[in-house]
C-alpha cells in the first residue's frame, strides 16, 4: 500500500503573516494522507517551527544541482537540508518554460537531492498543443527518461513523481479522472521494478470538489496542489479526501 501524499506548492506566493495564519487555520484530523507544505525559500524555517509537532513535512519549491560555491542566487541540497526540509519540486514546467530548464538539467537536480537526503518530488506533464497533436505519452515519456538514464530503481524508490498537465496547471480546467489515470498508468509502467513503490501524484487545478474522483482511481496516490493550497481550509479538506 502507498501513503496518499498531498503536496501544497505555493508557488511565489505568502508572507510571514500568510503562513502564521495558515498554520493556525489547517485541520488535517489525522487525516492519514502524508502532508507536505512546500514555501517560498524565505520562509522555509517558519514553516519548519509550524510542521515541527505535525505530522507535515517540510518540501522546497527547487533546489541547485551544484553542490557549493560562487552561484548567485541559487540554493543547494544541504542548504535544504540544513534547514529541515525533506522534499523538493523538481522540473516543475514554470521552472522548464520560464527558467528553461532541460529535462538533463532536472536530472541533475533529481540526483543533487538525493545525495543530500532529500525527496525529489518530478515534475513531469505534457503542452495542450502535445496533447492535440496526440504526443502526450512521448513528451512525457522523453521528461521521465532523462531521469531513468541518471539513476538505478533503488533510487527511483525514494522519489515521488508528478503528472501536471501543463494545460491544467492554473487554468481551472483539470484533466479528467480517466485521463489522468491513463498517464498515471502509463508512467508506473516505464518506471518498471519500482514502480509499484513510487507514489504517483496528480497535479492542475486540483480542488476539495474534484479531488475525491481523481484520488479514486488506482494509481492516483494523491495532489501536488497550487492554487488552492493557499487556502488552509481547502487544503485541508483535499488532504482528507486523499486519506479516504
Ligand atoms: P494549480 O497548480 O493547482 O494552481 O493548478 C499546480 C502546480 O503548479 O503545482
Amino acid at each position: 500500500m502507498r501513503t496518499p501524499l498531498v503536496a501544497a506548492n505555493w508557488k511565489m506566493n505568502g508572507s510571514r503573516e500568510f503562513a502564521e495564519g495558515f498554520f493556525t487555520a489547517l485541520d488535517l484530523e489525522d487525516s492519514g494522507a502524508e502532508v507536505v507544505i512546500c514555501p517560498p525559500f524565505p520562509y522555509l524555517s517558519l514553516v519548519a517551527d509550524r510542521v515541527a509537532n505535525r505530522a507535515i513535512a517540510l518540501g522546497a519549491q527547487n533546489l541547485s544541482h551544484e553542490a557549493a560555491g560562487a552561484y548567485t542566487g541559487e540554493v543547494s541540497a544541504a542548504m535544504l537540508r540544513d534547514v529541515e526540509t525533506r522534499y523538493v519540486i523538481v522540473g516543475h514546467s514554470e521552472r522548464r518554460s520560464l527558467y528553461g530548464e532541460s529535462s538533463e538539467l532536472v536530472a541533475s537536480k533529481f540526483v543533487a537531492a538525493q545525495e543530500s537526503g532529500l525527496v525529489p518530488i518530478l515534475c513531469v506533464g505534457e503542452t495542450l498543443q502535445e496533447r492535440e497533436e496526440g504526443w502526450a505519452l512521448d513528451a512525457i515519456a522523453a521528461q521521465l527518461q532523462a531521469v531513468l538514464d541518471r539513476v538505478v530503481a533503488d533510487d527511483l524508490k525514494r522519489a515521488v513523481v508528478a503528472y501536471e498537465p501543463v494545460w491544467a496547471i492554473g487554468t481551472g480546467r483539470t484533466a479528467t479522472p480517466e485521463q489522468a489515470q491513463e498517464v498515471h498508468g502509463f508512467i508506473r509502467e516505464r518506471l518498471g521494478s519500482a514502480g509499484d513503490a513510487v507514489r504517483i501524484l496528480y497535479g492542475g487545478s486540483v480542488k476539495s470538489g474534484n479531488a475525491t474522483a481523481l484520488f479514486s482511481q488506482a494509481d492516483i496516490d494523491g495532489a501536488l496542489v497550487g492554487g488552492a493550497s493557499l487556502d488552509a481550509e481547502e487544503f485541508g479538506k483535499i488532504c482528507r479526501a486523499a486519506a479516504q
